[in-house]
């Protein structure tokens, strides 16, 4: 092996430069030359017309950062099962040939996997770096630790706001079907409410613990100030099951819906309950707020910060996995191995799984949820009870993420 070619694909997020230094400080290790194949698999597609990859020497590694947020090797959505071209696996195996690259490193979530398992089976050499801000597959992913961060930081924020002006705040957050980036990053900012998918929506229950715990905080607070925190999984479900989200919002290039409303939606079932409920008009005056006509309930208001909870920088975490992940893929290159997905660095060991494995979807431990509601987090649904049981551990523990 003399070139490797490194991809990143599908959303961007944290730690995917960390992960295209590792591949390439790990290369220049063993004297292989690493290039930039860009945009993602529309890069790859497309190498036979390219004339120039961008070569990731020394020089050009110290012109970024491995802790910026976003991939100098560029993304895009493109899946090659759907180009309509009988011949494009010839085509790539072409434009590599073209360009002397012996095998790649791709660093991408559960759709950008499958390309790549599909790439393996198809005779291209590849490695998987997982990376993906959803933390929905089997293994820890770039990108996730970062996410949660920044929305713990948003929401913490918008408490000030919150207060000031005695709303309810409600944060969408980017997600898709998993409630991972919800989860944490709402228990982060002590939100009072995480809506997550894996949880149908009971709206009449978040609305008791939302009047309830509201206008507790509003009664006993001495200026009669007060906020109410939610953070909402993009993906969230009503309880029979159904969707939220708005149509028109369209599709991904990957044929995805975009997942769009579900923060106007429980904004608008938390505010039409407050404005028909009796004891609201009674706090309200008992809080010296009722403005007849004008002020007669709490206003409701949902934040919808999209892209910036994938933007920035990345957390530490997220760098020291990328630069893991990445130099663990070059090591499995350099054994011959193809179609694998790298999980991690333990000690001396390099850490694998088969990415048909890797890329199966994982969602929130629900038994975890019954911890944190009776730590007196509404998660819209009427509180389980969480029944412990104790084990002694004598190897590993899990990690939080995991
Ligand atoms: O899969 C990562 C993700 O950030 C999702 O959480 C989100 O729904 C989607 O990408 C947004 O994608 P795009 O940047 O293509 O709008």
């Amino acid at each position: 092996m003399k070139k490797i070619g490194i991809i990143t694909s599908g959303g961007d997020c944290g730690g995917l430069n960390a992960v295209v230094k590792g591949t390439a400080y790990m290369a220049s290790t063993h004297n292989i030359e690493v290039f930039i194949i860009p945009n993602g698999y529309a890069g790859l597609y497309n190498l036979i017309d390219i004339e120039n990859l961008v070569n990731l020497s020394m020089d050009r590694l110290d012109r970024f950062a491995s802790n910026v947020a976003g991939s100098e090797a560029g993304h895009s959505r493109v899946k090659i099962k759907k180009i309509e071209d009988p011949d494009k696996y010839t085509r790539i195996k072409n434009g590599m040939k073209k360009h002397g690259i012996d095998g790649l490193v791709i660093s991408g979530g559960d759709d950008s996997g499958s390309v790549m398992v599909d790439l393996s089976k198809n005779g291209i050499q590849c490695i998987h770096a997982p990376k993906t801000m959803d933390l929905d597959l089997q293994t820890y992913s770039v990108g996730g630790d970062s996410t949660i961060n920044r929305i713990a930081q948003i929401v913490q924020d918008l408490k000030t706001t919150g207060r000031t002006h005695n709303r309810v705040m409600i944060t969408e957050v980017f997600g898709r079907y998993a409630g991972h980036t919800a989860f944490r990053g709402g228990i982060a900012a002590e939100a009072d409410c995480i809506l997550i998918p894996e949880v149908p929506v009971d709206w009449d229950e978040v609305y008791e613990r939302v009047k309830r715990r509201y206008c507790r905080r509003i009664v006993n607070s001495d200026v009669h100030a007060g906020t109410y925190t939610i953070v909402v999984a993009e993906g969230i479900k009503n309880a029979d099951g159904s969707e939220i989200v708005d149509e028109s919002a369209g599709l991904d290039a990957f044929g995805h819906k975009k997942l769009a409303g579900a923060g106007k939606f429980t904004a608008q079932q938390i505010s039409r309950r407050m404005k028909a409920d009796p004891d609201i008009k009674k706090f309200m005056k008992e809080t010296g707020q009722l403005v007849p006509g004008i002020y007669e309930a709490p206003e409701v208001r949902d934040v919808v910060p999209g892209h910036i909870v994938r933007s920035g920088m990345s957390s530490a975490y997220d760098v020291s996995f990328g630069w893991e992940a990445g130099a663990g893929a070059v090591l499995l290159l350099l054994e011959g191995k193809s179609g694998l997905t790298v999980a991690g660095i333990d000690g001396q060991e390099v850490q694998y799984m088969k990415s048909e494995d890797a890329i199966k979807q994982r969602y929130v431990d629900i038994g975890q949820i019954a911890l944190y509601e009776s730590l007196g987090i509404s998660f819209g649904r009427k509180v389980v009870p969480f029944k412990p049981s104790f084990r002694e551990i004598k190897d590993k523990i899990k990690r939080i993420y995991s």
